[in-house]
């Protein structure tokens, strides 16, 4: 076997090379590889040694693909420990991603070159850890600015090689051939004074003023994590580096890192990350290369076609915005403007950027101006007679090759394809309001899309930097299909007695984002009530809503009406109890002879979350979606998920498919029987003692 850590003497100095491709992962045998070609440069006598990766990438942390296995020795704090104790100095090269274990790394060397380009952080709180290789020790130390460090630390969030030299992380930037300035600052070091260098010999001291910097940002930090623990234990273990001497910290910060390490939220994350990379992957059977898109066109410049199109403006596509007059254009052109221009005062955007944007768009009322797109976007309003006809006169415009996608939330795609002649170029490409911020799209394959028609779909999301995940066509795909029983339980839960703002309370405090009464209002509360007229529901269908359709009879139509489930102040932006409400859902209860009783915050997440996983496994079961991972995907860059507790799926695995088949099937042996329809998958999998995470192990 070829060896992933390599030396290449140049002169007196020894290059070691670590080539652990696609990202230099520190795996067992990196960790062995560096200590032994380390050991040997010392051994040899080199002047000094420099670390650097292959790939033009230093190395992006540790392999978490080790994570949950025994653990193998060295383990990488004891590795930093010896490369800092080494007697040669030691220089790392940080070029691309340096990150977690990787930064960590470049702690215990002596002297830091980075790139220009390279990117630099501690991101192990993403994964629900914190930095266990001693970067919550020896970053304070080396910055001395707590406030920088702690924000590394608890935030995860990168920074640039200009931040890195300015708050002394690293020595030297260049830009250009890093390797080279290091051999440069090699050659003319001696290493007379190593020790000064070593990071953990640095003494920090607390003081009173210090005191109060962490007890401000400690609440900051809390706040910012909503729910996650990892920010706020990592931040403890940071501030801990300037109460207690360096091997007690990093003491502290090994245990802090295991009691991370098995708990529910990091598992929950560790699943996410590989759930988020397995998701924009085509399915096996679909086979070819994407077609080349130059010039997008998108029908419709309400709040999504407008969201899309400066999704592609962004991105630095050409677009053609259609609609059906003229004044229309010049509304939602000038939203699209008024939306870049935001981002002036914040410094996100300058005037000529918002004016190079801009200048990406054209309009036009006719569809004779997309016939050169290379893929169009149908945002046009929701309902089938329109889509169809906006089908049929792409098919009669745009040129052949050209991929025609429709952004419906709900209807059927096939129907929608079938309207055209080339049902092969015809698929569905559904984004999350708003479009040009929501990361998640979901590609619809329909019966006849071609697989390079799905492969350059996907490869959009790329270019556009949205996370994909594939469905198949049925009434509201992946998601809007599974907010249908979530909402119908929440709704229910009013009728038997909790508020919308208790239920939208023991939700948040769960993790969502937004609870579902927030969100109803959010969106109008005349959608739903228009949708369900549309559908034509059962009577107990209807019943669930009388509520929420009085409000809209009413006039309470949510946000934009300055009422709905809750009153909105336009003043302070806040929302309080709109006593019109509670006046119409007490009257309701009482027209439908409902006893009311107290309910509990359990029973609340119990029924909506359970009911949200429930029609996640007869999504799966149907083949609408692939993999359980791309239902929590869904639910996390869609719907304002907890990503810390996984997706709905991943978190009736955690609860136990046994416990929540037992209570589905309770609840489907009651009153409310009607409004459950227990899942054979979820049921099977919970007799047969599985999870949904096996279900994917076996089936994808
Ligand atoms: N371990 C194992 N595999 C990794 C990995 C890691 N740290 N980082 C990335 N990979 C894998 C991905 O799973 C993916 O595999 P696949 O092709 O089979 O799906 C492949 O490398 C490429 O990854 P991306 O698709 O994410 O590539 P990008 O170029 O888009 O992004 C990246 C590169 C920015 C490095 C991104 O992969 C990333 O953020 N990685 C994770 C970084 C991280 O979290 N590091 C900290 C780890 S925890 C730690 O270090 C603990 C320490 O403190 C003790």
């Amino acid at each position: 076997m070829t060896k992933s850590v390599t030396t290449e003497m140049h002169g007196e100095i020894a290059v070691i090379r670590i080539d652990n491709p696609p990202v230099n992962a520190l795996s067992h045998h990196v960790r062995e590889g560096m200590l032994r070609e380390l050991g040997a440069a010392q051994e040899n006598n080199a002047k000094a040694a420099i670390l650097v990766g292959r790939g033009g990438t230093f190395i992006a942390g540790a392999d978490i693909k080790e994570f949950g296995k025994p653990p193998k020795e060295p383990m990488l704090p004891e590795v930093i420990h010896q490369i800092e104790a080494i007697t040669i100095p030691v220089i790392a090269v940080i070029e691309g991603n340096t990150l977690g274990g990787g930064l960590e790394v470049t702690l215990g060397c002596h002297y830091r070159v980075a790139d220009a380009k390279a990117k630099l952080g501690l991101p192990e709180v993403a994964l629900g850890l914190l930095p266990g290789a001693s970067g919550t020790q020896r970053l304070p130390r080396l910055l001395q600015n707590p406030v920088e460090a702690l924000t590394m630390i608890s935030s995860g969030r990168p920074i640039n090689a200009a931040k890195a030299e300015a708050i002394g992380l690293v020595d030297k930037v260049v830009d250009g051939n890093a390797l080279e300035a290091a051999l440069e600052m090699a050659n003319g070091l001696n290493n007379d004074n190593l020790d000064a260098r070593r990071i953990s010999k640095i003494e920090l001291t607390m003081t009173p003023e210090l005191e109060a910097v962490f007890d401000g940002a400690m609440v900051e930090i809390a706040q910012k994590a909503k729910g996650s623990i990892a920010p706020v234990k990592a931040a403890e273990c940071a501030r801990a580096a300037y109460n207690i001497p360096f091997d007690e910290g990093m003491k502290l910060e090994r245990q802090s890192f295991l009691e991370l390490m098995v708990g529910d939220q990091s598992q929950a994350l560790q699943y996410m990350f590989f759930a988020e990379r397995q998701s924009p992957k085509p399915p096996k059977d679909v086979t070819g290369a994407p077609r080349d898109v130059k010039k997008v066109g998108i029908i419709g410049a309400g709040t999504m076609g407008g969201g899309i199109a400066m999704t592609y403006a962004e991105a630095g596509f050409p677009v053609t915005i259609l609609e059906m007059t003229n004044e229309a254009l010049d509304r939602g052109l000038g939203t699209i403007e008024k939306n870049w221009a935001r981002g002036i005062k914040s410094g996100r955007i300058t005037e000529a950027g918002v004016a190079e944007r801009m200048s990406r768009l054209s309009r036009t009322t006719s569809y004779d101006d997309l016939a050169d797109c290379d893929l169009v976007i149908e945002a046009a309003f929701e309902t089938m007679e329109v889509k169809r006809n906006v089908f049929r006169k792409l098919d009669a415009t745009v040129k052949q090759g050209a991929i025609l996608a429709s952004n419906t939330s709900y209807l059927n795609v096939d129907e929608i394809a079938a309207e055209t002649n080339r049902p092969a170029d015809v698929l569905g490409m559904h984004y999350f309001s708003p479009a040009n911020i929501m990361p998640l799209l979901e590609i619809v394959r329909a019966e006849k899309t071609a697989d390079d028609v799905l492969l350059t779909a996907l490869a959009m999301a790329k270019k556009t930097r949205k996370t994909p995940t594939i469905s198949r066509v049925g009434h509201g795909f992946i998601g809007n299909r599974m907010l249908t029983p979530y909402l119908r339980q929440a709704n229910l839960l009013v009728l038997e007695g909790a508020s919308p703002a208790q239920i939208d309370k023991a939700l948040t405090d769960f993790g969502w984002a937004m609870g579902p009464f927030a969100v109803s209002d959010l969106a109008g509360l005349d959608i739903g009530y228009k949708s369900r007229q549309d559908q034509e529901l059962s009577e107990d269908e209807t019943r669930i809503y009388t509520a929420a359709d009085r409000l809209v009879e009413a006039g309470h139509l949510g946000q934009k009406s300055g009422s709905g489930f809750y009153a909105y102040d336009p003043e302070i932006r806040g929302r309080s109890e709109n006593s019109a409400a509670t006046e119409i859902i007490e009257q309701v209860r009482s027209e439908l002879g409902i006893n009311t009783r107290a309910i509990s915050d359990e029973e609340i997440v119990e029924r909506t979350q359970f009911a949200l996983a429930n029609e996640g496994a007869h999504v799966l079961a149907e083949g609408v979606a692939t993999r359980a991972s791309d239902v929590d995907v869904v639910y996390n860059y869609g719907y304002g998920y907890p990503r810390w507790r996984g997706g709905p799926m991943h978190y009736v695995d955690t609860v136990g498919l046994k416990h929540v088949a037992a209570k589905i099937a309770e609840w489907s042996d009651s009153a409310q029987s009607v409004h459950w329809n227990p899942s054979d998958l979820l049921m099977t999998l919970a007799d047969e003692g599985k999870s949904f995470r096996q279900w994917d192990a076996e089936n994808s």
